[in-house]
């Protein structure tokens, strides 16, 4: 992709969270999109960033000082929002999953592109839920979607941060040709997962909490649209592959890990072939040469003790997934462990990779 004319505007709302704070950061130098306005609840409206933020800055990059002065707006208001930005990241955590999806929905009415990490439109029938490297082709609904709902703007989502580390292994093996039939999930979820403030620190220092509420379902359900097709104007979900997930919460600051077994349904690869089609897997982002895009989404590491989230989760700026101990599985075919950075590729970067999609594919 060329460089642009001229940056596009962008809000982003839940700027205050550990999610929204990520979007600040990572947005600070890019090339195509310029941080037009921040946005958070009506607590903090009014105030400046900088401000509101005070201590609790998460990233590990700087507050970026430009945005430090800029004064919070209600992301509720939609309307002020969108005189000033034609794409918003909306990092919003909101307990009433209905008034998220009206909020949102009012933004892609009054023209706006909405690129979300709440989970209240994921399983909406005409809205994406895309992760670049391996379903860019559903953000081709996108039109159907303004036509139908008679919006200007528009609305594609993110899945959840728990599968990022394990779904595009699984994916890239199954593009090339060898086809999965059952996998169990184990996730070990960095604390960053909850928000702020999160797990009380007496909750989870040594410890293990094996519940995070609403986690296994997505685990299970939301790859099944994501590997999924466009039929008659909505997405059905994939056939034919059962996961079962347990979601565990550990004291890591950030990084998900998966403890990962696969069962083939026909051909089972040799080990060699899993690592070469890993370490030599590219996709879309790459080949359009989108900004926020690893030039290399899936790195094998040979130790035998990695990938470890402290050591590894910032591979390609955090935006690479990390795979290692491959072997094989008594009970299923083979087993592997892998690591995304959940506030970066699970959340806020892979974000702002969907939001390079959208433009690359005119749809912005
Ligand atoms: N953390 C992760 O790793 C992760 C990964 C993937 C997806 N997500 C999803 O991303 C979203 C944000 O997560 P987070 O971890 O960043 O949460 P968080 O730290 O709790 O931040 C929530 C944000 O939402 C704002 N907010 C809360 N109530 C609001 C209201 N009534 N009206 C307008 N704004 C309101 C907060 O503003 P105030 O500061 O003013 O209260 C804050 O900016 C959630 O939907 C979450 O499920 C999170």
């Amino acid at each position: 992709m060329e460089q642009l004319k001229q940056k596009i505007p962008v809000a982003v709302l839940g700027a205050t969270g550990m999610v929204g704070q990520q979007y600040v950061a990572l947005l600070a130098d890019h090339p195509w999109f310029e941080i037009s306005l921040v946005a958070a609840s009506a607590r903090s409206a009014g105030l400046r960033y900088g401000e509101a933020i005070s201590s609790r800055w998460y990233p590990e990059a700087p507050l970026p000082d430009r945005i430090k002065n800029y004064t919070l707006i209600d992301a509720l208001d939609s309307a002020a929002v969108a005189r000033k930005a034609k794409l918003v990241f909306s990092a919003l955590e909101l307990s009433d999953k209905d008034e998220l999806r009206k909020v949102e929905n009012a933004y892609a009415r009054a023209g706006v592109a909405v690129v979300s990490n709440a989970s209240a439109h994921r399983d909406t029938e005409d809205v994406p839920m895309i992760i670049p490297e391996i379903n860019h082709h559903h953000a081709d609904i996108i039109p159907l979607q303004r036509q139908r709902r008679e919006w200007s703007g528009c609305i594609a989502v993110k899945p959840n941060c728990s599968l990022q580390s394990y779904l595009t292994p699984l994916f890239a093996l199954m593009q090339a040709g060898y086809e999965i039939s059952d996998v169990v999930v184990t996730t070990l979820q960095a604390v960053s997962g909850a928000g702020y403030p999160g797990v009380p620190s007496l909750d989870i220092i040594d410890n293990v909490i094996p519940f995070i509420n609403g986690e296994e379902e997505k685990t299970e359900q939301e790859p099944l649209k994501i590997l999924g097709e466009i039929q008659d104007g909505r997405f059905t979900p994939r056939s034919g592959i059962r996961i079962s997930a347990h979601c565990n919460r550990v004291p890591v600051r950030d990084g998900h890990s998966a403890c990962v077994s696969v069962r083939f349904a026909h051909a089972k690869p040799k080990f060699d072939r899993v690592i070469e089609v890993w370490n030599n897997f590219r996709s879309a982002p790459q080949e359009l040469r989108l900004p926020s895009a690893p030039t290399q989404p899936i790195i094998y590491l040979d130790d035998e003790a990695r990938p470890q989230p402290k050591k590894d989760r910032m591979r390609h700026n955090g935006m690479a997934i990390t795979v290692g101990r491959l072997r094989a599985c008594p009970v299923f075919d083979i087993k592997f462990v892998g690591l995304s950075h959940n506030t970066i590729r699970g959340a806020a970067g892979g974000g702002i990779l969907n939001a390079e999609l959208l433009v690359a594919k005119n749809l912005v």
